[in-house]
């Protein structure tokens, strides 16, 4: 490694950078060259005023987001894998808004507000899912084809005023990405191929639709949503929240804003970081990295003359090829290791990575502002034969209960646990200040900055103006 950082430039906003090599420089580093969208650098300096506390605390400031910015952005609803045949639901609520999405006989997927065209009734409850022929509403009966057609309507006599395309159901605009199925409330809305923007470049690259579900943590956390997501937005925090864990201190981290919204940070894994006082040798590294692995106090050996990031990048694409009968010898290290992770504004996370397979969602509560709702999933390769596993149960997890209750979190869920921690604390911290507004570094959270703006952008579009 020969090129560092010049991290004495302070002058021009937003342009230092942590002494050392970047993680650019690492990973061309590597034996194997990691695909080209890893290789892209995108930051970008978005200023460095506070961000005001009212953003999380402000009644008026939540009503305005329930009402320009999330019936006005794509979000994923469920996985494909979720309805596989045709009559297969699924319902996706966000605040008071839901959807009620299906594949017809067609097998095509669509997507009605969830509401009887009779008198507003909720044709499926809140987070059901299931199979249906047709879609009968419970009060009164109306009943319409998987199509959205009017099909049967009890004592047509008394309504001649209802034709069968006046009373179809009402469809909003519904879309496939990354093996997902995505919704919009906004019957104008851009197509989802231009919300999730550079993604779709990027992802043709990871084969994240050949993968399945295999867990699906729900967890209910003390905070405003926005708080909740921005813990994940930035590894600033990893030194100090989860020093004693295995993320302490590898720390080289890549910050990329996508506008208008997609953001992304790369975090190396198995490297040394040059903040460390004392540089650690390779087997050092090693035996770190593999700590979960030994039995007793043994220490794996590292063979010489090869970097503990490489042999450990082997050893997991070996083990994991195993376990999920697929050929990973060609994986990048990067690929293989490190924490890839893709926001899209406004509330879903992508990880590329193989062994940091996630994907993560965030919803507000509809009548508590300080409280969201996290969806975790662990993601995998579908197997090369044979169907994959259904999407499995979710497990509910509540506001004071640890992750650690999710067996398919493994010692992430611990981890995890750091996180929320630091979101209750911060909540009340938000109230308690005296200063009104966060202080950002300018490289490091500076998707934290991009995630406030956008969210900003939508209030203003939508004509509330949150400094009046
Ligand atoms: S409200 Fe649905 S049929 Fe009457
Ligand atoms: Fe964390």
């Amino acid at each position: 490694m020969t090129a560092t950082n010049d991290a004495s430039d302070t002058s021009t906003p937003g342009v230092a950078r942590a002494p050392g090599p970047t993680l650019h420089e690492q990973l061309l580093d590597d034996p194997t060259r990691p695909p080209d969208p890893l290789l892209v650098e995108s930051p970008v300096f978005l200023g460095d005023a506070d961000v005001p506390y009212r953003n999380y605390i402000s009644p008026d400031y939540a009503a305005a987001e329930f009402e320009h910015v999330w019936p006005k952005s794509w979000q994923w609803a469920c996985h494909t894998d979720h309805i596989p045949e045709a009559g297969d639901y699924y319902v996706y609520d966000i605040g008071h808004l839901s959807a009620l999405i299906l594949r017809t006989d067609d097998g095509e997927i669509k997507a009605y507000f969830n509401a009887c065209m009779h008198r507003g009734t909720q044709l499926r409850p809140p987070n059901s899912c299931g199979f249906a022929k047709q879609l009968r509403c419970p009060f009164h009966g109306w009943t319409w084809s998987l199509d959205g057609q009017l099909i049967d309507l009890p004592d047509r006599w008394d309504f001649p005023h209802v034709g069968d395309e006046s009373h179809r159901l009402a469809e909003m605009p519904v879309g496939e990405f990354a093996g997902f199925v995505w919704v919009n409330f906004d019957r104008d809305a851009e197509p989802l191929a231009e919300w999730v923007g550079v993604l779709d470049d990027h992802f043709t690259e990871f084969g994240f639709e050949d993968r399945y579900i295999e867990t699906h943590v729900r967890k209910r956390l003390p905070c405003n949503w926005k708080a909740a997501i921005e813990a994940f937005l930035e590894a600033y925090h990893v030194r100090e929240t989860h020093a004693s864990g295995k993320l302490g201190d590898e720390v080289t981290t890549q910050y990329d804003i996508f506008e208008p919204n997609v953001s992304r940070f790369i975090h190396t894994t198995g490297l040394d970081s040059p903040q460390r006082p004392s540089p650690r040798t390779e087997q050092e590294i090693f035996a770190h990295m593999t700590r979960n692995l030994r039995s007793g106090e043994e220490a794996l050996e590292l063979p010489d003359n090869v970097r503990a990031r490489d042999f450990y990048a082997r050893m997991v694409q070996e083990q994991m090829g195993e376990k999920y009968g697929h050929d990973f010898s060609e994986l990048s290290e990067s690929l293989t290791l490190d924490s890839i992770e893709y926001f899209c504004f406004p509330n879903a996370f992508f990880f590329p990575g193989l062994s940091l397979p996630m994907v993560y969602r965030f919803r507000p509560d509809p009548d508590d502002l300080d409280i969201s709702y996290f969806d975790l999933l662990i993601l995998r390769p579908r197997p090369v034969e044979g169907a994959a596993p259904m999407p499995p149960e979710v497990i509910e997890i509540d506001i004071d209960e640890s992750y650690t209750l999710a067996a398919g979190l493994g010692g992430l869920g611990r981890v995890y646990d750091q996180d929320t921690a630091n979101m209750a604390a911060q909540t009340r911290g938000f109230r308690a200040s005296h200063k009104r507004g966060q202080t950002l570094g300018n490289y490091q959270e500076s998707r934290v900055r991009h995630l406030q703006r956008r969210v900003d952008d939508l209030l203003r579009a939508g004509g509330y103006d949150p400094d009046s």
